[in-house]
């Protein structure tokens, strides 16, 4: 049968007819159907987290952090204190403290009060004050013939060229009779203990001006 204009005309509008109905779904949210459902192509099959799991030699399906992990923060005091110490609790660990070892913080007025604080907090009883190694603990001893706790004013030969990296090194592990701070102040508290702790080793006199001194270094 030879086809004629309207006929194909009308071919051509029940096809797109159908083709639109076929469109219209009740549920708006089916993916209509599956061809090659069978092949995993449409659904993956993921495994739950505490799910056993053979793929991996130790047969768990969330594997454990890998050794050296720490987490990450945008907030920069968070990752001060998350970052790992990576120098030693040995002589040439402290060598390279105190030649590599920098204090991340800003010298700003905030970061000096706070450090000013944890000072006379922590740091004070034998230090003294202004670093003079004439704290109250200090002098109750020297009452009793001292037995060893001699702290060295931080304006003294031993103390008074240490560099951050060293200063920040004795709160990480202690020195002679000096416990580590690193249990009761973070690593980010104890840059700020530095920072002023450094403000002292000039004599303790003038402050001010060694931190100006500092400021104008970074
Ligand atoms: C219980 C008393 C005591 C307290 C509290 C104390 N220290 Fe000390 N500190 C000492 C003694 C003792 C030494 C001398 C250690 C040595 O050289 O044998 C010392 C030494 C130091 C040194 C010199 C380290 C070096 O490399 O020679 C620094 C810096 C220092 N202390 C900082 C601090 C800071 C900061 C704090 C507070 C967070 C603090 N200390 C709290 C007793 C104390």
């Amino acid at each position: 049968m030879k086809m004629n204009k309207l006929n194909i005309s009308l071919m051509a509008i029940a096809a797109t007819a159908l083709l639109l109905t076929s469109c219209q779904k009740k549920d708006k949210n089916s993916p209509g159907y599956e061809y090659m459902g069978e092949f995993d192509m449409y659904r993956t099959q993921s495994y739950k987290a505490y799910e056993d799991n053979n793929v991996f030699p130790n047969g768990l399906t969330m594997q454990n952090q890998v050794e050296g992990t720490i987490p990450h923060s945008f907030d920069r005091e968070k990752m001060i204190n998350y970052m790992p110490f990576p120098y030693p609790n040995t002589l040439g660990g402290r060598d390279s403290a105190i030649a590599f070892l920098k204090n991340p913080l800003q010298k700003t007025e905030a970061n000096m009060a706070e450090g000013e604080r944890l000072y006379n907090i922590y740091c004070i009883a034998c230090h003294g004050k202004k670093g003079m190694a004439d704290g109250p603990v200090v002098k109750l001893l020297d009452k009793r013939g001292n037995m060893g706790l001699l702290p060295p004013a931080y304006s003294s030969d031993q103390a008074k060229n240490a560099t951050e990296g060293q200063i920040f090194y004795a709160t990480q592990y202690g020195k002679g009779n000096m416990g580590p701070y690193n249990a009761q102040l973070s690593a980010f508290e104890r840059w700020q203990v530095v920072m002023y702790v450094q403000t002292l080793q000039g004599g303790g006199t003038s402050p001010d001006s060694t931190a100006a001194q500092n400021d104008s270094i970074h």
